[in-house]
């Protein structure tokens, strides 16, 4: 049995995590060291990796959004500043998922799932209203020259086809709102689209402002 831990990404972790991503997109440029320092001093509350046996084996950043500055139309790049997470905006009630992936060698492990339920963990700990991300489609392009992202998506959605990301973020209680077209055009595999995404905070008290504590339990 593999021990799984949640925890926050730390400085330290840099190294291992472009290293990591590098190997689960190797079509897409990873993130720079600054960026991540960045990210970790603008919002250090919103970024977790996960350890599988004490290896750094995933990750789950996030920043929060005011989110209808961003609801009408945006791209990947748009909504985490070019992936500086500049556009955190502490008054918002959007939890906004701007990464997550696992180790290739350890997917259907659980892993994701222990992400997205410290994911969740974070928006009831800061009372936001919701969770929303813009998933990649990356079994759209073998499809692609039959049908739109919209259709593939929906077929995915109706059981008719199985999206490696799609799929998962469905099962982890994601509703599926539509595709966002040209999101993150160095996105072959997906065509550049992405699904939009969310998750309803149901112990969210509109009546509360948005917490964020130092330290949050994971
Ligand atoms: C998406 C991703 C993070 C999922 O991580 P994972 O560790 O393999 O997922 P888990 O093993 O935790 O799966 C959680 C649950 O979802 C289910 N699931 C996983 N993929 C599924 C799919 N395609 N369709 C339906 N259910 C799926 C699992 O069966 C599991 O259910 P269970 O708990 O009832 O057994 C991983 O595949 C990944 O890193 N992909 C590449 C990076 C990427 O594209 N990230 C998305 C950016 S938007």
């Amino acid at each position: 049995m593999k021990r799984v831990v949640v925890r926050h990404t730390e400085k330290d972790d840099i190294p291992a995590l472009i290293e990591l991503q590098q190997r689960v997109y190797p079509q897409i440029p990873s993130w720079s060291r600054r960026n991540l320092r960045h990210q970790l001093e603008l919002f250090p509350q919103g970024q977790l990796v996960v350890e599988c046996d004490g290896e750094l084996a995933g990750c789950a950043s996030s920043l929060i959004v005011l989110w209808d500055d961003w609801a009408g139309e945006h791209t990947w790049r748009e909504i985490t500043a070019a992936g500086t997470f500049d556009s955190h905006n502490p008054e918002g009630r959007t939890l906004y998922g701007a990464e997550v992936f696992v180790d290739p060698t350890l997917r259907g492990a659980g892993l994701g799932h222990a992400l997205y339920e410290g994911r969740r963990r974070l928006c009831r700990a800061m009372n936001l209203k919701r969770i929303i991300a813009c998933g990649r489609l990356p079994g759209y392009h073998r499809h692609a020259a039959e049908m739109s992202p919209e259709l593939y998506a929906q077929k995915v959605v109706w059981g008719d086809l199985r999206d490696p990301v799609l799929g998962f973020q469905l099962h982890e209680g994601f509703s599926y709102c539509g595709v966002i077209e040209n999101y993150l055009p160095e996105d072959v595999e997906s065509g550049g689209h992405a699904s939009l995404i969310v998750w309803l905070n149901q112990d969210y008290d509109p009546e509360r402002p948005t917490v964020i504590p130092e330290e949050i339990e994971l």
